[in-house]
């Protein structure tokens, strides 16, 4: 007999966030503990206004986020072991050695890569990939990733089509001359990603966001235009979000989570020319967990967001487990960020999954 009653709750093992930004200072205060009380480790980008390109800035940006988890939740010490992944930001200097010194390292876990301009605090990012082909080679040979956000700079380039023209006219190229090099696409956000990255061998592999796979661009214009649901790369029209859901939902390993959670202060979002980006720290697991049940795959969520990922970058799967369960609660209007406020997604409305224990 088929059994028809919905699943109202889904233990997992707990997830790690292969994308993440926490900013420094008081907004990292703020941030680091939302996702230390979901995830176990969290991949954490380099964009900072003065980028992380040394091992030595690594080193203390990785002290400041772990002295950020200490005194969270004193009673259960939920997320208090909390491990950041650290990246280099690749620039156009990037030497070889660094990256050497970087896999020596033991806290380094991949490299990224910004083309110059293409989002928040690019502009030191790579203004030719020639540039850093000593670089690549040697990540090539320690095994360390490259992880790339991928889109085309130029402005004649309509938005809708950078992440297509950046696969055909950069990151195809790249892999010929680094048939080797373990790369992860960013964010993908089009049809064209997902067939790239299905395609390719399994050195490359890709990250889904859960606005991505929730969202797609009548969003941004719901009624007047919406700072909140501005992120880059921006969001698709339906045909590219439904081939993001079944991706994600297909148990093939080389799409994993990353949520690219990316906080502004409201003052930068709702702007005349507010800044990229959404807050979905706060509650990712939540939102991915919607995500599947509306594709009546909760049981792809697992190797989705605790499995593969690790696996792509050699890492020991988690021992702690994650429990979900199908109840409905409100987001808040708002967060603190630092002493400014923070307008997370989907703020004032509703989520279906709630995350009740990390144990
Ligand atoms: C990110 C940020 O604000 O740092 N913004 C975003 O819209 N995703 C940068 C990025 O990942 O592109
Ligand atoms: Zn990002």
């Amino acid at each position: 007999m088929i059994n028809n009653s919905p699943t109202n709750s889904i233990t997992l093992i707990q997830p790690d966030d292969f994308h993440l930004h926490v900013r420094e200072g008081d907004a990292l205060k703020s941030v680091v503990p939302d996702t230390a009380r979901q995830f176990a480790r969290a991949i954490i980008m380099p964009n900072l206004a003065d980028p992380i390109t040394t091992v030595e800035q690594a080193q203390n940006y990785r002290e400041e986020i772990l002295a950020s988890v200490t005194d969270i939740d004193e009673d259960s010490k939920n997320g208090t072991d909390f491990e950041p992944l650290m990246t280099l930001y690749l620039t156009d200097k990037t030497t070889a050695e660094t990256i050497v010194a970087a896999k020596a390292s033991g806290i380094i876990h991949a490299l990224k890569l910004y083309p110059a301009g293409a989002t928040t605090n690019s502009d030191k990012g790579v203004t030719n990939l020639e540039n850093i082909y000593p670089a690549l080679e040697a990540m090539q040979e320690t095994g360390i990733p490259l992880l790339v956000h991928g889109e085309v700079t130029d402005p004649e380039i309509d938005i809708f089509d950078r992440e297509r023209v950046f696969i055909e006219t950069i990151l195809e190229p790249l892999i010929k001359r680094f048939p080797t090099l373990k790369v992860v696409l960013e964010h993908i956000t089009t049809s064209d990603a997902v067939e790239f990255v299905t395609n390719a061998p399994d050195t490359i592999a890709a990250t889904i966001t859960a606005h991505h796979l929730l969202m797609n661009r009548n969003t941004i214009f719901a009624g007047g235009i919406r700072p909140h649901h501005y992120c880059l790369p921006i969001l698709k029209r339906e045909t590219h979000r439904q081939a993001l859901v079944k991706a994600a939902t297909s148990g093939n390993p080389k799409f994993f989570l990353g949520t690219d959670s990316a906080p502004h202060t409201q003052g930068a979002k709702e702007s005349a020319c507010g800044c990229a980006g959404m807050y979905t720290a706060y509650h990712a697991m939540e939102l991915y967990a919607e995500a599947f049940d509306n594709a009546d795959a909760l049981d792809k969520l697992e190797g989705f967001s605790s499995i593969f990922g690790a696996k792509f970058y050699g890492l020991p799967q988690n021992t702690n487990s994650i429990t979900l369960n199908r109840e409905s609660w409100q987001v808040p209007a708002n967060l603190p960020l630092g002493k400014e406020q923070i307008i997370p997604l989907r703020a004032g409305e509703q989520c279906h999954w709630t995350l009740v224990s990390n144990d």
